[in-house]
This record gives C-alpha cells, structure tokens and sequence, in this order.
C-alpha cells in the first residue's frame, strides 16, 4: 500500500521580506524581452553551435530611479535567451568575472554529467587560482570527485530532446539560492521540425516570462537575509531563511509588474517560476468571455499530447507552463492583468496586458500537438520512496543531508523506475536528468498541473506522488532536490548516480 500522510503543516512556503524603499507603480515599465544571440562557430566544436556568455556584475535600473547591483550572464537579469535545434549540439562557454565561484545547470536538459552542473563542479573566477576548498554548509562533506576550473567551463549539450523551455541557473553548493537571487538564471529553449509544423504563435508573439519575487534594500540592492547580517541578527528572519525567502516586488524578465501591449491575436507564452520559494496561482483578471483564457500546449518537458484550458494556473518554482492567450477575445483597449491568487496587494499582481488592435493572426492550436508515448508502470525494475522531511531543524530527503560524494540511489542505465515522494512541507521536488510523468498523487489521479512530462513536481505539505522514470543518455552524478533554494541551500538534495 501506498501510504497519503495526515501530519503536516498548512504555512507558507516561506516568509515576506519586505522592501525599504517606496514601491514602484505597477504596470508602467514594459516588459523587458531578453535578447536571443545568434550562435557563432568555435574550432574546437566544429559541428556545434557556440555560445560565450560571461557571468559578471551590473548595475541595471529594475526600480525607476535606482540601481540594483546584479549578477548575471553577460551581466543581464535574466541572462540571454539562448535558443537551439533539437539534435544539434550547442556548447555554451561559461566565463566567470564575479567574486564567487559559480556552477551553472541547465534545467530541464538531457545532458552528459561533466555538463550538467554538478553543485561542487565550481568554475572559479579567473585569475584567482586555487581556492582552498569547497565552499558549503558548516558541516558539510568534502566533495572528492568534484571536477573544478578556473575562468571558464564549456559546458556540451547534445540537445538531443524534445522542443521545450528550459532553463539555466547556478547551482553552487549552498549559495544557489542567494546567487539566482541576484539574478544568474536565463532561459534556453529548443526547438523541433514537429513543433515548427503545428502553426502555435511564433517570432515576437513567442515570450519567455520569467517570474520572479524580490526585495529591495533603501538603496536599491536586492534585500535577502544572508546578503544583510543586521538582518540574520532580527528575530524571525532566521525561520523565514529556513523556510524560504519571499519577496514582495513581483518581477516579470527582470521587471516589476510590466505592461505589454499585445495585439488582438494569439501569443505564445512560455511562463517560468523563477523565485526562490514563492508559489502562484496566474489567473487572467478579467478572464476572456467562457473563460478558459489560459490554453496549456506545453509543460517542463516540452508539448502535451492535446492542449488543456484552465482558468488558473498553479506554478511552483522552476515549473515551466507553455500557453497560448488568444487577445482576440477581447476587445481593442482592453486592459487584462495577470494576477497572482495566492498573493495579497503587490504579490497579488504580475503583469498587464494592453490591447492594441486585430491583424492577421494565421496561428493556431491544433487539437493534437505531440505524441510522445508514456512509460509503462508494468516495465518498471525499482520502486523507491524519498521523503521530503524536516528533522531536527534541518530539511532532508529520507533522512539525510546532501552528501555529494554518496549517492542516495544509484539507478541502472535505461532503467525505468517508479519513484514515489512524501512531503511535510511545500516542497517543489526536482530531478535533473530525466523528465517524468505522474502516475498519481495522493493516491488519486494525477492534478491539473501535472499533465506532460515533468522535471519539477510542486508537492504541498502531507502530499504524496508517483511518478514514473527513465534514465537514459549517460551515466554518472545528477541529483534530486527540493527547488526551494533556501532547502536546496539546507541540503535537501540527494545524489543520483546513473550506473
Ligand atoms: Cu533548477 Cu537542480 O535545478
Ligand atoms: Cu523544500
């Protein structure tokens, strides 16, 4: 039997911290689009598309009227939007000019372990040499096999996978969550000939949305508790750090609360939880007449067999939803904001939508959009259990913290497994490597959101799932984690070695 568990706790997924300076208007700065680099050749990767991105620090205007010090690829928050072909290679070169080391992940991918972000794999800023150690949690292993550089790593992605959104983000060991804070995550999408003939939106009605919470010091630096030591010092905020830091400035491509004016015709979005801890629930405020305004073509691992209309969406962090809004629905003039239902006053709101008038829309959404066939529970070679549970002050998976020289599991090459998870708490669970699919959740049929192949499984507290996997591609050292950074940072993650 398949045990749902009664104790948990109903609190929120972390605890506010505020802004000190006055918050900008909402929904006057338009959105910001992250610029897409074509890619270059580079000799040593004669058949790959070459990226060069640096890492370092800017200083961009994200309130009106001040500066936010950052730190991101090529020193844009969101980084660059890289873009690739299904099957062809694409190699990103990763330079670092920040005063940390970093590990860069691209999440969702299909990709070797030497390139797929290990958390010890650190590449250090250039010219700084050696640097003694690993930098991590009091108390935490040494790392052995960690495999370090110096100025810059190129990671190799044979894009062998399905079109998707992916992303990327750092993953240094203990302090992702305090560098995606300060902005080091972009998007990476793929595309496919299967995806290119369905005619969904496309070019400029195609828009990664990138959403994310933060908080703003007095002087417009990005407010987090470990950044701030008057801060860890304050009663209470060393319980929000434990359960994860919420902002309460709600930024769309690195923008707070952005206006878009949209034509009257469909668009493509391609929506991603960025923040650290936050959950949403995105409904279109007003919602188109009979509703249905939020039309699901994709999920973390790319298209869905048939599109599914909601009216609201429930995204944890590092889920992606891909959805098409078909502005015809409305009127020219319209104003349709996308609000957040789980939020209150500023966390209550996202973006706005203004439309502007009708064109020539030839898009569509056919009612078939992928085959991609499910794994069969009747092949699966290993059922495991992983409880997500705190213990003693300290969030683990089936009782342990993040060691990653041991592996948790160490599943078989072209295994399929059933993987089944517990929570105590909102843990939005993650797998690197592989996408899944639900078989269900709490002992019923899988939820609304769970449709599709998934990398990331938003589980609410006292929930359990099944999911079933297959490792296939490459052996060796991925891991399992809770992708609220502030329990990832606390080592709740687990080694996974593919044998
Ligand atoms: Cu989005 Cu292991 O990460
Ligand atoms: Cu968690």
């Amino acid at each position: 039997g398949f045990a749902v568990p009664t104790l948990g706790s109903t609190r929120e997924p972390g605890s506010l911290l505020p802004s000190l300076l006055p918050l900008p208007t909402p929904f006057r700065v338009p959105l910001p689009i992250p610029p897409v680099p074509a890619p270059a050749r580079h000799p040593d990767y004669p058949d790959a598309d070459f990226h060069d991105l640096t890492d370092r620090v800017a200083h961009p205007e994200i309130v009106p009227g001040t500066r936010t010090e950052i730190w991101g690829a090529e020193g844009l928050f969101p980084g660059p939007t890289l873009v690739s072909r299904r099957g062809r290679r694409t190699v990103v070169r990763r330079r670092n000019e920040l005063p940390v080391p970093t590990v860069n992940h691209l999440h969702g991918g299909h990709v070797p372990a030497a390139s797929d972000g290990f958390p010890t794999d650190l590449v250090y800023p250039a010219g700084t040499g050696a640097m003694a150690g690993i930098p991590g949690m009091p108390g935490m292993p040494h790392d052995p096999l960690a495999a370090t550089s110096v100025g810059y790593r190129d990671y190799d992605y044979p894009m062998d996978q399905r079109a998707a959104t992916l992303w990327y983000h750092d993953h240094r060991m203990g302090f992702t969550a305090p560098d995606v804070w300060r902005g080091l995550a972009g998007f990476h999408l793929v595309h496919d000939d299967e995806e290119d003939a369905l005619g969904l939106p496309r070019g400029d009605r195609d828009i990664p949305l990138m959403i994310c919470d933060r908080s703003f010091g007095e002087d417009g630096s990005f407010r987090y508790p470990a950044l701030d030591p008057t801060l860890l010092a304050t009663p209470g905020v060393q319980s929000s750090f434990m359960d994860g830091v919420l902002g309460d400035v709600v930024l769309v491509n690195g923008a707070p609360w952005p206006v878009l004016e949209v034509s009257a015709c469909r668009y493509r979005f391609r929506l991603l939880n960025a923040s650290n801890a936050r959950r949403y629930r995105l409904v279109l405020d007003p919602p188109p007449p009979g509703g249905g305004g939020l039309v699901q073509i994709g999920s973390d691992g790319g298209l869905l067999p048939r599109p599914v209309a909601h009216d609201a969406l429930e995204i944890a962090p590092a889920e992606r939803f891909d959805v098409v809004v078909d502005f015809s629905r409305y009127r020219a003039g319209d104003e349709i904001t996308v609000r957040n239902a789980f939020g209150s006053g500023g966390t209550g709101a996202v973006l706005r939508f203004r439309v502007t008038g009708p064109v020539h829309d030839d898009s569509r959404i056919p009612d078939r959009l992928s085959e991609s066939p499910g794994l069969d529970p009747a092949l699966a070679e290993v059922t495991r259990d992983f409880r997500f549970q705190s213990r003693g002050g300290e969030w683990r998976i089936n009782g342990e913290l993040f060691d990653p020289a041991r592996p948790l599991v160490t599943p078989r090459l072209g295994a399929t497994e059933i993987w089944r998870f517990v929570t105590d708490f909102h843990h939005p669970v993650h797998l690197h490597l592989a996408q899944f699919q639900v078989l269900s959740r709490n002992g019923a049929a899988p939820g609304p959101y769970d449709a599709g192949w998934k990398d990331t499984l938003d589980l609410q507290p006292a929930e359990a799932a099944e999911v079933i996997v297959r490792f296939t591609g490459y052996r060796g050292r991925f891991v399992l984690h809770c992708h609220n950074l502030e329990h990832e940072d606390m080592a709740m993650m687990a080694t996974v070695t593919v044998v």
